[in-house]
């Protein structure tokens, strides 16, 4: 049967109806990756804020269940995490059947106030209960939102550790616990860096440098509205140490309050528009990462011309930290299916001004090494419009140009990104995935990505094109990834 509306795209989750923001809760439990998010039941619009729920096997293609945690009358259920509580030590289960708890925030509808809540589910995550004794967490605040929890085994471990943000005072807040209910505070972290806007969606784990465990730090993602570095929301990460009671960072940070901000100096998650509010999975080993954000930006987020669904998340990307000119860096890497090749190029040149044009599946994973002295372009064109990433081999600057893919008729909509230089200078290697409605590129060993929705519509190929100078093609592979 023909869906009505626009083509959901088909290796990221997007609902099948109503209006969806952040990822929350990422769980992976009984074989399974769950995926909850802030959805809106009734409506395309934000508002009736409430935990929406899909599972998956493989992170990409995903199946979706009724609403987890609904609105009520005296709350909105706005972004959190959940956990396996294994040993029960909230009491919310039993010894044979452990529960598995939610750790959201409740938006009093009535006040403007928010505290911490729990919901919890003991049968797989089907169905869940609120906890009779919420909130469980309130600092009279109206803006303490958005709980990272986890388990925290090392030192005088275990215990649970809840990240939160006092979002208009820019602060990362730490707590404790021991059985989820009651929390001890611990310290807390900001403003620094980046405080453009409101802080939001924090996050805080361990990650081994270059895969040496020997080497760990600890990573605190910080997504921030406005202030973004492409503009609008945006998600920067800061590299520190974590000692079960504070965070510290590995270099101090000086506090920059531009509008927009800065390129180099601070670490940014992603160079492009469309990667907000990223957090990681729980449930997974120590260090495996996997981050999903949701793909927009506030800036035009109301504006997204889908129908009848609005909103989409990223695709799960495996995080790793690595050492770049001296720095641990936070890189990603797509998870992806493995599709089927439909083409493959052997190594060529381009001379100045000369092109080459490959024609792409609907949904497409192109990899590609290039060398270039001076401009090359990567042009990816549909029925409805283009986007260009430009590679600027003198300054080793990547741009991507969605302007000509202007379908959301949004003035803040229309935008060209800037990565910082590479770290090889003019040689660029690059993944891009193309689905309906985005495009992803992860440039320069995941070091250098942008997340760009784009609504290309049908028919597309790439244009691979000197600009300036002569460009090496080393190697160039596009993937069918299409599941049918
Ligand atoms: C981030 C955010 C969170 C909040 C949620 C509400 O996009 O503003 O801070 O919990 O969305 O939907």
């Amino acid at each position: 049967t023909k869906q009505i509306g626009t083509p959901r795209p088909s290796i990221h989750f997007a609902p099948r109806r109503h209006w969806i923001n952040d990822p929350n809760g990422l769980v992976y439990y009984g074989n399974r990756y769950h995926l909850f998010f802030q959805h809106n039941p009734e409506g395309d619009t934000h508002g009736n804020m409430s935990w929406g729920h899909a599972t998956s096997c493989d992170l990409v293609h995903w199946q979706e269940h009724p609403v987890a945690i609904s609105h009520t009358e005296e709350e909105e259920v706005f972004s959190g995490s959940t956990v396996f509580d294994e040993a029960n030590s909230s009491g919310l289960g039993n010894a044979q059947n452990p529960p598995l708890v939610a750790i959201y925030t409740s938006a009093y509808r009535a006040e403007r106030r928010q505290a911490q809540s729990l919901a919890y589910s003991t049968d797989g995550g089907r169905t869940w209960a609120r906890y009779h004794g919420n909130p469980v967490l309130d600092r009279g605040s109206s803006d303490f939102r958005d709980p990272k929890v986890f388990r925290y085994t090392l030192g005088d471990g275990p215990y649970w550790v809840m990240v939160a943000v006092e979002a208009a005072a820019r602060q990362v807040v730490l707590y404790r616990s021991d059985d989820l209910k009651s929390w001890t505070y611990l310290s807390s972290y900001g403003p620094a860096g980046a405080v453009g806007g409101v802080w939001e969606c924090p996050d805080l784990f361990p990650l081994p440098v270059d895969g040496d465990a020997e080497q760990q730090r600890w990573v605190l993602l910080i997504s921030l509205n406005p202030g973004g570095v492409a503009g609008g929301s945006g998600t920067q990460y800061v590299v520190g140490q974590f000692d079960g009671i504070r965070f510290t960072p590995d270099e101090p940070l000086e506090t920059l309050s531009g509008e927009r901000e800065p390129l180099e100096g601070l670490a940014w998650l992603d160079w492009g528009r469309d990667c907000y509010a990223g957090v990681t999975f729980s449930g997974l080993p120590l260090h495996e990462r996997i981050l999903m954000a949701w793909m927009s930006n506030w800036d035009y987020a109301h504006a997204v011309p889908t129908t009848p669904w609005r909103g989409m998340m990223t695709t799960a990307r495996r995080l790793t930290l690595r050492s770049i000119g001296g720095r641990a860096r936070l890189c990603a890497e797509p998870v992806l299916p493995p599709g089927r090749v439909a083409e493959e190029l052997a190594p060529c040149t381009l001379a100045n001004g000369e092109s080459l044009v490959v024609q792409l599946p609907d949904v497409a994973r192109i990899d590609f090494r290039i060398r270039a002295l001076e401009t090359a372009s990567v042009e990816l064109r549909g029925s409805d419009g283009s986007v260009m990433l430009t590679f600027d081999g003198a300054s080793g600057r990547i741009h991507l140009d969605r302007r000509s893919a202007d379908v959301m008729g949004h003035p803040l909509y229309p935008s060209i990104d800037t990565a910082p230089s590479l770290t090889r200078g003019s040689m660029l290697d690059a993944t891009i995935v193309l689905d309906t409605g985005s495009v992803e590129i992860f440039a320069d060993q995941g070091s250098r990505n942008f997340t760009d929705l784009a609504f290309l519509g049908e028919a597309r190929v790439l244009t691979m094109h000197a600009v300036a100078g002569s460009v090496s093609v080393d190697e160039l592979r596009v993937l069918n990834l299409e599941a049918r």
